[in-house]
């Protein structure tokens, strides 16, 4: 799979073919999702797939998807999790991982949001489980003219969204390039996120880059696909990273970090 070519590419699906996707792809998806290496030791999720996406469709109408605005597609993919520290950000990761693989065999995928758990774990018969991710997922519909002409969602730049040693002082790319990790940045920043909020900052300091969130609960999956998108935005340039789960108050302040926002994690480089 080359990372690359496909998060220059990839984007949110929404119109989809009403066929059924050969259980094949659906199958290789779902491997590589479960051969993804978690960013969190030993994590234990399960992966579901509903086949029937037309019935699962009418029962979330309403409830599923931003404002209840359910996407209708063949199928849908959900991930559950048990409850240990980070396991909102794995399930973001994995899920994100999945829909890279999906792209790269053709199909397209759309996050979809959870309000109502309960609603969705009725009618994914998960009653015991916590639901961590969810996504669309079909052939993308091209219209009449077999032409997909739908722009990607913009981004912010790199140095609006980097700095260097302390909050708010832009990192040039000068300053990057001399480190060789702009590149990771300009992957990186093409990351999707829950409203497009891109709701992600990062310190770099020495040999670290420090990963700051907003800090709501549902963020963490937002932070997870940034994860994703970092680490492998760094093994195409050659450098192995490793991502360490990191919180506390006083490196909130040594960065000097808003109230809005925490320091989760950094990437040694
Ligand atoms: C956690 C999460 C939940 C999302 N939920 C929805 C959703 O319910 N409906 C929707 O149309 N898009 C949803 N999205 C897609 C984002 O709006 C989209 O990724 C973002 O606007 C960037 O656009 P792009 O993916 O086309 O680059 C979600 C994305 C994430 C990461």
């Amino acid at each position: 799979m080359n990372f690359v070519k496909i998060v220059e590419e990839i984007r949110t699906i929404r119109d989809f073919k009403k066929s059924p996707v050969d259980q094949k792809l659906i199958d290789e998806i779902i491997d590589f999702g479960k051969n993804t290496r978690s960013i969190v030791p030993d994590a234990e999720i399960s992966i579901k797939f509903i086949e029937n996406g037309s019935k699962l469709y009418k029962e979330l109408y309403g409830k599923a998807g931003y404002y209840g605005q359910m996407i209708e597609a063949p199928h849908y993919i959900a991930i559950s999790s048990k409850l240990y520290p980070n396991y909102l950000e794995n399930s973001g990761y994995i899920m994100e991982a999945m829909r890279l693989k999906a792209w790269d065999l053709g199909l397209g995928t759309a996050w979809l949001d959870v309000e109502e758990e309960e609603t969705l774990k009725d009618a994914l018969d998960m009653k015991e489980e916590v639901i961590t991710a969810f996504i669309a997922i079909g052939e993308p519909y091209k219209g009449l003219f077999k032409k997909d002409l739908s722009p990607k969602s913009t981004r912010m730049g790199i140095t609006d969204m980097v700095y260097h040693k302390t909050w708010g002082e832009e990192a040039d790319i000068e300053f990057l390039d001399e480190r060789g990790i702009t590149n990771l940045f300009y992957y990186a920043k093409l990351a999707p996120s829950w409203g497009n909020i891109q709701p992600w900052r990062f310190i770099v300091d020495d040999g670290k880059i420090y990963l700051a969130m907003e800090k709501e609960e549902s963020k963490k999956i937002d932070a997870g696909i940034m994860m994703l998108y970092l680490d492998q935005a760094s093994h195409a340039e050659g450098i192995i990273g490793k991502w360490i789960f990191e919180k506390s108050e006083k490196l909130n302040e040594k960065y000097n970090i808003p109230d809005e926002y925490e320091i989760v994690a950094y990437y040694s480089v």
